[in-house]
């Protein structure tokens, strides 16, 4: 995807850097170990790639917000976001193994867990477990109303988490429901979650609308790699003006009701403010 690749952990404090003398104050951060196993271990390996990175951008920009997406799709060698019990997501033996990863994630110095997964229970099941790990101070942004999505393609080969059976349409959301949307927020919100999102975010722009009339917590829109994708295809074609389109898309999310916006725009948008 253009503008988009893997870093290595060096190369992640200089684009903290670059974000950072954007203007930029969050960032977000995604891993992919070594090695993939049945069960994720690698994401709780105390010297995996995110927690160096966290490391060293605590070390570099003290300042910058660090949030660590938390999943085990990255690291599994099944690619789903949960372990498989008869060839089936097992929502519950996959709640501690995320609350291991959040943990590891928050002992190297994450301001923030960022739960993708979407399985039930995991912010209580995460809430608790930095609790007893003495974390009270980290917080969860909870991806609340995350869609099965065609938009994830582009993340999916850039993290090579694509699934390698089945799909994800048991444990993400159908894209035609809006009420399940709210219980699922509303259920995050009663387990402990400090901000909640709705993922994707262009096509569901009603969605983040009806959030913000619902909810009080911070709201974080998602505008997702495929709705990044879509505008750079267009725009090296000469199809449309990519930097004004950006600027609408964005200003769309923000119109819908949006306190944050999650974006591959980022450090593009914000040097173009400045
Ligand atoms: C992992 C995860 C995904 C994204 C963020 N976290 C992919 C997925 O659920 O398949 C998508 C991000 C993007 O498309 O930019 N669960
Ligand atoms: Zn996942």
């Amino acid at each position: 995807m253009p503008g988009v690749w893997q870093n290595r952990v060096r190369d992640v404090v200089e684009e903290t850097r670059r974000a950072a003398d954007s203007g930029i104050r969050a960032i977000l951060l995604f891993g992919l170990p070594e090695f993939k196993d049945a069960i994720g271990s690698a994401s709780w390996d105390p010297s995996g790639p995110v927690q160096s990175a966290i490391e060293a951008i605590k070390r570099a920009a003290p300042q910058m917000t660090v949030m660590a997406d938390v999943c085990l799709c990255e690291y599994t060698d099944h690619g789903h976001c949960g372990v498989i019990a008869d060839n089936d997501v097992d929502n519950d033996a996959t709640l501690p193994l995320l609350a291991k990863q959040s943990v590891s994630f928050a002992n190297a110095g994450a301001d923030f867990v960022a739960p993708s997964d979407m399985m039930d229970g995991r912010i209580g099941a995460i809430r608790r477990a930095l609790d007893d790990a003495h974390k009270p101070e980290v917080g969860i942004m909870a991806y609340s109303a995350k869609y099965a999505s065609g938009f994830y393609g582009p993340f999916r080969d850039a993290a090579e988490s694509a699934p390698q059976f089945g799909d994800r349409r048991s444990y993400q959301m159908d894209p035609a429901n809006v009420r399940e949307a709210m219980r699922e927020i509303e259920l995050d919100i009663e387990e402990g979650a400090d901000m909640i999102m709705v993922k994707p975010a262009l096509s569901y722009l009603d969605v983040i609308r009806a959030a913000r009339e619902r909810f009080e917590l911070p709201l974080a829109a998602y505008n997702v790699s495929g709705e990044y994708a879509m505008v750079k295809a267009a725009a090296e074609r000469g199809w449309i003006d990519g930097t004004r389109v950006m600027g609408e898309i964005l200003t769309s999310i923000k119109r819908a009701g949006a306190d944050l916006i999650i974006t591959y725009f980022a450090v593009d948008f914000a040097s173009n403010l400045a």
